[in-house]
This record gives C-alpha cells, structure tokens and sequence, in this order.
C-alpha cells in the first residue's frame, strides 16, 4: 500500500494555519497533505475520516511527574508519585497527548551526585513498565559540583539528548543560592541547555509560614502556624502572587548576568507574567509556561470540600497555588493571547488522596504536632485524622492533569473563542516542540514529521458532558476538574501513524512509546541588545 493511514476531511490546524486538507501516512511519517487522494491511492490504507473536525499535532506535554518516589518526592515533601510510565502515559494518551517530557530528579544524597545515575535510574523506571507515547526526561538539579557539571552537562546532552535542566528557588531540599544558580545557569549555557526555572522565594514562604526559623530563636506569634491557619487553604496564603513576582525577577537578572536562556515553569500570577513580560520586552530570551489550574482554580477552591478547613482540601494544593480570584486569570488569559506565555503544560503530579503515601504523607510524620477538626471519610486517612487535621507545610504539592490539559484548554479557551486553533497548537504542541529541540519531527503537521495527530469530535456532533474520576486514566482517586463540564474530548490519539486512542477506548501498547533524545532550543535566536549590555552582562565571560 503507499499509504499505512489516511485522514480525510479535517481541518487541520498549524500554529500558523488552518487548511480543510487530507494526509497521507506510511511507516509512522507524514508523506502528503493533499486536497484529495486517487481511489487507488487509498487502497490498503486505514482511513480515518474526520468528519470536519480539528486535525491537530499530538500533544506534548512538557511538565509531567512520573516515578518521583518517596526518597525524592517531587519537591522533598515526600509522598509518592502515584503514577509510573504506564498509567502516567495511557492518560496523556487518553487526552490527545502523544509526547510527554518527565523529570529525572537529582537529590543530595551522595549517590545522586552523578546526574547520569540519576538519568540512568530513571530511565530503568521508566524501562521497567515501558510508555504508551513517546517520553524525554529534564534533569532536576539540585546541588552545584563543578566536576560533575563539568564533565556531566556535554554527555547529558550528547548521548542522553537531554537539553533542559530545572532549578529550584524554593523548597529546602531544592532550592539553590543565587550564587549556585549562577553556576548552574554558566554551564546550561555553555552547553546549550534550557534552563527551567521553578520560582518562588522560599524564605518569603517559610517567614510567613513557620512560628520558629531554625537559626532564630524567637517565637513569632504572627505566622500563619502561630495563628493556627494550618488548614490546606493557607498554603495559597503562605505563597501570595509577590512570592513569585520576587522570584522571577531575580531569576531574570540571574538568567541576564549570564545571558542565558530561561522558562519559568508553572507561572500562575499575573505578576509573574507581568515580569516574564517585561523582560521579553527587553530582548531577553525569557519564556514562560502556564497550567490549567491557574486557569480553572482559585483560591476558592482550597475551601471547597465540607469545611474551609477540611484536609479534603489538599486535594487543590500544588505550588505555585491558583491566583486569588478570576481577576488574575483575566490577566494570565491575556499572557496566552499576547504570547506572553511559550507552552501550556500539565504540571501533572500525581498525589492519591485516600493513601499514605498520598496527600497524607508528610502529615503523618509530623502529626503529633497538629492539632483540628475533620470531616473526611477515606479508610486509610481515619488513623491520620483521628488524630490530627493536616497542616499545609507537610501536604505534598501537586495536583494531577496530564489527561484534561488539552480538554480544559479546548473547553475554556477554543470554545469560548479566547484563542485561536492555531495559538491552541501553538501552546500545546508546536512550541514546546521547538523549545526543547523536538522540532520538527514533532509538533508539526508537515512532510517528514511524526504523523502524531489528536483528533478530536466534530462540535456540532459532540454532547457536552460533566467530567468525573473515573473516566480518566490516571492511578489518581480524584481530579481537581469533577463536575466540571468539558465542550470537547479527544476523538482520536494517532502516535507514529498507530491509533493508540479511539472513542472513549485505548487502543494502544504500553511499549509503544520511544525515547526521544533531544537537541538544543530551537527558539532561541541571535542576540539582542539586551544580552549585550555591558551595564548588564558580563560579556567578558564568553572572550
Ligand atoms: O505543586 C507542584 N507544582 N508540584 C510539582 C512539583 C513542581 O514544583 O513542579
Ligand atoms: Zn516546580
Ligand atoms: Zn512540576
Ligand atoms: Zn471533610
């Protein structure tokens, strides 16, 4: 046959275009878009008509915590990551998407000093059980060993294809000084990674949230523990918008000093896409990813199960938290519009709420010095809340949504027409293509690339439907997006030419995902007057 696949009759989106066209697949490529195919050149092909329907390139999903355990934690919280390779990528595959990138994640221990054994440990994690779609990883790193970043970067990035690190400015097990995030930053550049950046100021969050610092020996009656204000909903206040509008500043002049790309991870405040936005206007390669829940969630929801102070609650927590009402998320649409924000990813990271090693983790260690009422229910959560009621510092951050990432997107931003198709391809498949070097095998709908396509309903055809767990695929026991009506759902999950997802069914292989080795950022282009500003950089550094 000349073709393995054919779709026929989509209106198929770009991030510049959109055309009512026909594709022709062969051995997991694009070959052909065409006006219409020659009956005799459709012979043995599977055809897939797509009824006028949006033909998008699969999703990549750039932010996805899988297989982080309990010795790391996904921010030294502990608690376990409840999804692995398997169930973390047959619900990217459920909701449209075909790439995800995950994180390798260095800790202080001696033996993860190397971040190849770090690489190599997570890869076996992720051999262990294989993927339903294609998978890179970033690698954390978390402490500044010249040897190690001297001799380790190049090979991450030659044989591993790994072109993007994150750095913590929180999170005591994480977070680096600015003096080691600048050696970090030097050799990201030197070597032509991305640097990802998480950015909160952590000692804003413990000085607002902690009675007593370690090194200070008087009892501060103002802080939110002080006060008893423990309860899941305080977490949003211990990290006000200011706790990231502090940090993405700084890490901007960092990122300045050393002239090297940036992406500020889970920006969820008006003012952190106000600096993002400022510093893009200087010239300087600073990009910025965005997550459903800063788009779906408030500060409201942290109280929305029984009683404000409910340990249901935690359900929401994840850092940085929702903004404080719909004002911001007026503001954080308008960064999707202008291209404020580069990507939208899920930041999924998946916490089981009924579980110990769930959302109740931390909680537990530290129970005895809590104390509260309750109101839950789950059989596992009874021996902790008999007890005490969970106090937002030892909760484990992150909420799950690698599977609602493009439905909620399509549902409150497409349908709504907030943005277009195109910038709907742009934010979930092109630009994080280009941005960690994928591109254009992926994120594109062009000849020579991935045939990766998500398909979705025809509007007209499509029932509108109220969201609940168990329709996901996720090894989550709960979704922050319950209830919650969706305009649309991924008809089909095309990857490498194979329909691994078709009508409410999957129809893939847990191996049938690949590891993608990745090349350098592709959006990084030539350098401004910014970059070379000597009342600003150090230019001499590079001579
Ligand atoms: O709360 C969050 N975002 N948890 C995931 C870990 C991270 O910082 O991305
Ligand atoms: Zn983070
Ligand atoms: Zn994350
Ligand atoms: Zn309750």
């Amino acid at each position: 046959a000349k073709f393995d696949l054919i779709i026929t009759n989509g209106k198929v989106v770009s991030a510049s275009d959109i055309s009512t066209c026909c594709i022709g697949v062969k051995d997991g490529k694009i070959r052909t878009l065409v006006d219409s195919f020659d009956p005799e050149e459709m012979e043995g092909a599977r055809v897939i008509d797509a009824q006028g329907a949006y033909v998008m390139p699969g999703g990549i999903d750039a932010h996805v915590h899988l297989c982080q355990d309990l010795k790391t934690g996904p921010h030294g919280l502990g608690g376990e990551c409840s999804d692995n390779f398997e169930t973390g990528s047959k619900s990217a595959a459920a909701g449209g998407t075909t790439t995800i990138i995950t994180f390798a994640t260095q800790t202080r221990a001696e033996e993860d000093r190397s971040l190849l054994h770090v690489v190599k440990a997570y890869n076996a994690r992720a051999e262990a059980t294989g993927s339903y779609v294609d998978y890179g990883f970033h690698i954390i790193i978390v402490r500044n060993d010249a040897d190690v970043l001297e001799e380790e970067m190049s090979v991450l990035m030659k044989d591993w294809g790994i072109s993007s690190c994150k750095l913590f400015l929180t999170y005591e097990t994480q977070r680096l000084t600015d003096s080691q995030l600048l050696d970090v930053m030097f050799a990201a550049k030197k070597n032509s990674m991305t640097t990802m950046i998480h950015a909160e100021n952590g000692d804003m969050i413990q000085w607002l949230t902690v009675k007593q610092l370690c090194n200070n020996a008087h009892e501060c009656s103002e802080k939110l523990e002080s006060k008893g204000m423990v309860a899941p909903y305080y977490h949003a206040l211990s990290r006000p918008p200011l706790v990231e509008g502090e940090a993405t500043n700084r890490a901007i002049a960092l990122a300045q000093l050393i002239q090297n790309p940036i992406l500020f991870v889970h920006v969820g405040s008006a003012l952190g896409a106000a600096n993002v936005r400022r510093a893009q206007t200087m010239g300087l390669p600073v990009y910025a990813e965005t997550c459903p829940q800063y788009f779906h969630l408030t500060w409201e929801d942290l109280k929305r199960f029984h009683s404000p102070t409910c340990f249901e609650n935690s359900k929401m927590i994840c850092s940085p938290p929702p903004p404080p009402d719909t004002s911001d998320q007026e503001e954080l649409f308008v960064g999707l519009e202008n291209g404020t924000f580069t990507i939208y990813s899920s930041d999924h990271c998946p916490f089981r709420y009924d579980h110990p090693n769930g959302k109740p983790s931390g909680v537990l260690e530290d129970a005895a010095s809590m104390e509260g009422e309750h109101h839950c229910t789950g059989k596992e959560l009874q021996s902790l809340l008999e007890r005490k009621q969970g106090a937002f510092r030892l909760i484990p951050n992150g909420i799950p949504g690698v599977e609602t990432r493009l439905p909620l997107l399509y549902t409150g931003a497409l349908s709504t027409g907030r943005i277009t198709p195109q910038k709907f391809v742009e934010l979930t498949s092109t630009n994080p293509a280009k941005l960690y070097g994928l591109y254009p095998k992926k994120g594109a709908i062009m000849p020579g690339s991935d045939a990766d396509f998500v398909i979705w309903h025809p509007e007209e055809a499509f029932q509108s439907f109220k969201l609940t767990n168990d329709m996901l695929h996720h090894n989550v026991d709960y979704t922050p997006y319950e209830g919650m009506e969706f305009s649309n759902w991924p008809r089909y999950t095309i990857l490498r030419g194979q329909v691994i997802w078709e009508d409410g069914k999957i129809q893939g292989k847990v191996g049938d995902g690949e590891y993608l080795k990745r090349g350098p950022s592709q959006l990084v282009r030539g350098v401004s007057k910014a970059t070379k500003d000597p009342r600003c950089v150090a230019g001499w550094l590079y001579e």
